[in-house]
This record gives C-alpha cells, structure tokens and sequence, in this order.
C-alpha cells in the first residue's frame, strides 16, 4: 500500500451566468487522475500555469473541495472528514504555498506564524513552544531575531523558508510544496530545496513537489506525473521522463528547461523551434476532439502516457528499435 493513492480524482469548479446566477457550465480543474505516492519519496507533479497543479494540491491537503474520486492516505478516503479526523490526518499532512508573501499572515510576528500548528496541535507550554520555533528556524538557516519580525521584513527566500519551517513544526509524514522555489533566484533556489532535501532525510517526509519546471523536478523526484489541462498525459521515473519521454507535451515541457551552458545555447534553441513545429504538426494525434487528453495506456510498469492505443504500440515499437 502507498502511503497516498490518489484514484480518479476529479475538481469541477460551476461557472455561474445570467439573472438567476444558474450554473451554465463548469471548469475542469483536475479532471480524473491517478497517481500514488509512497512513505519517503519525493513526487512531482508538473505542468504549463492553468493545469490544476495547485487545485489537486489543495484537494491533497483538504483545503479543496472534491468533485468525485478518492484519496487514500494509509488506507483511508481523506475526501471524507470524519476519516480526516480520525487519522490526524491535519496534523500530518501540510502545505507549503505558491505564494509566500500572501499566505504569511502580514500582521502576525515569525514567532507566532511558525507557533501556530503547533498550538492547534500540540499544546507545548510557552517555554517548549519557544525552544521548538528556535530550532526550526535554526532548520531552516534563520537567526534567533527572526521571532520578533514581521513577514514583510525578509526577503521572498527567507520567507520561503519560515513557510518552510512552518510546514515542517508538527514532524508531518507528507508536504504538499506547491511551487517552493519559483519565485526564487537561482542560487537561493538551490539552498531551499537542499534544505527541503535534509529535512526529508532527517524527518523520513514525503513531498508533493508541485512546479512548472522540470529543470528543477529532475534534481528532487524519482517518479513524475505531467499534467495538462486538468489531465495527466505521462507518468513515469525519472529515467522515463527525461530520456524516454512519449507524449509531445512532455517532449515540449522538456524543451523548455532553460539551457545554462552558454556554448549550447544555439543548438538547444534550435531544438526547441523543432519541437514545437511538431507539436503544432501533431497535436492531433494527441488529443482527442474536444482537444482533451487521452486516458493513460501502460508501456512498461513504471511508464505512462496518455495516447491512442494504436499510437501508443507504434511509438513504443519505434522507441525498441531506437534503444
Ligand atoms: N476557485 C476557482 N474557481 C474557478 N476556477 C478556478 C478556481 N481555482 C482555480 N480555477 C481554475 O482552475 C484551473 C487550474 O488552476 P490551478 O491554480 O490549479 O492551476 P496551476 O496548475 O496551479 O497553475 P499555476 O502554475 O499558474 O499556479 C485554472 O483554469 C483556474 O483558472
Ligand atoms: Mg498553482
């Protein structure tokens, strides 16, 4: 058993029009997908803005509601509140939010926002409470003054890392990190997932680790899920994604990492002009007529992708005769 396994999971959210605000229509954030995560691992989940990363990253967590479909946490469907309660499932389960300047409360001390699981959950008396927001800012690399500031006072690093620190205070079995470095320089980005890498070690957690890029997923995650337009067109290992990757779209994705050797830049931009002339080409073959993707067709146990059956046996045929 995974420690979550995500089955047909469906977010619909109704567009209301007219004079009698009826419902006309809906958004299909997160359209019926599957994936499964085990105890320790760190999963990506991966795809342009508007695919419903964050949307199924909230359902995880239980802050979205479910349309349809179920999440299983040890065993357990999490879409219903009493299974929740009766798991701790809140306490062991958190987030790390997109936006960390919004989701910091801006009137609240560091103090106070790294304390605040743990006074929903674990009533620690005020001196053991301290200790512990002190070593969990230590965790994370901030300094003792940092209690007494405001979110405001740090730069979007640092503040990523008090989300950090606050996702982190209640010893959780699963993080939900939506984009935990995007917003980030380079160079901090590397310090936060590294930082993200030892907790994990130390801790045994494991994330949900959300993101559009897939230049960063390849130094944090052994199995990947793409996700498009509420969908998910390929699931594989690492191995799987990056060099046997089949469906076009994450060819595409794939094309986009931003080359860093300045002598390849040239032939990399070259590549990627190829790439998306076949996808303008081909698009069809990889979609159905509503412009939807498929459902996923198995290749190996490990490997994925969301393709005409046909189309599918041709390019895994192809692939043999290329390996
Ligand atoms: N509360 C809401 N009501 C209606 N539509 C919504 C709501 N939240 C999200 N959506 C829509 O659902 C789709 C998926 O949104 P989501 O935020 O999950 O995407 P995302 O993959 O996280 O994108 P990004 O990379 O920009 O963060 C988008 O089309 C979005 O406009
Ligand atoms: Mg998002």
């Amino acid at each position: 058993m995974s420690l979550v396994e995500i089955k047909n999971l469906k977010v619909h959210y109704p567009i209301r029009s007219g004079f009698f605000n009826r419902i006309t229509d809906s958004v299909n954030a997160v359209d019926g997908i599957s994936f499964n995560i085990e105890a320790g691992e760190t999963y990506g989940l991966v795809g342009e803005s508007g695919s419903g990363k964050s949307t199924t990253g909230k359902s995880v967590v239980g802050l979205e509601k479910v349309t349809s479909g179920s999440i299983m946490y040890k065993g357990k469907d999490i879409t219903k509140k009493a299974n929740r309660k009766s798991l701790d499932y809140n306490h062991d389960v958190q987030m790390i939010f997109q936006d960390s300047l919004s989701s910091l409360n801006p009137r609240k001390r560091i103090e106070d926002i790294i304390a605040e699981p743990l006074r929903n959950f674990e009533h620690l008396d005020k001196d053991s409470e301290k200790l512990r927001v002190l070593q969990l800012l230590d965790i994370v690399g901030l300094d003792a003054d940092a209690l007494y500031k405001y979110p405001h006072q740090f730069s979007g690093g640092q503040r990523q890392r008090i989300g950090v620190a606050r996702a982190v205070a209640t010893n959780p079995k699963l993080i939900i990190a939506d984009e935990p470095v995007s917003a980030l320089d380079l160079s901090v980005q590397a310090q936060v997932l590294n930082f993200m890498k030892k907790i994990q070690r130390e801790f045994n957690i494991s994330y949900l680790f959300i993101s559009h890029d897939l230049g960063v997923v390849r130094h944090m995650c052994n199995n990947i899920a793409i996700m498009n337009n509420g969908r998910l067109v390929e699931i594989g290992t690492r191995d799987d994604i990056y060099n046997h990757p089949m469906h076009i779209y994450t060819k595409r994705l794939l094309a986009a990492i931003p080359e860093t050797n300045v002598s390849q830049r040239a032939e990399h931009r070259a590549q990627r002009l190829a790439v998306e002339e076949v996808y303008r080409e081909q698009q069809d073959k990889y979609y159905d007529k509503d412009g939807l993707a498929y459902p996923l067709v198995q290749i190996t146990p490990t490997h994925s992708v969301a393709l005409p059956e046909a189309l599918a046996e041709q390019l895994k045929h192809e692939g043999e005769v290329q390996a």
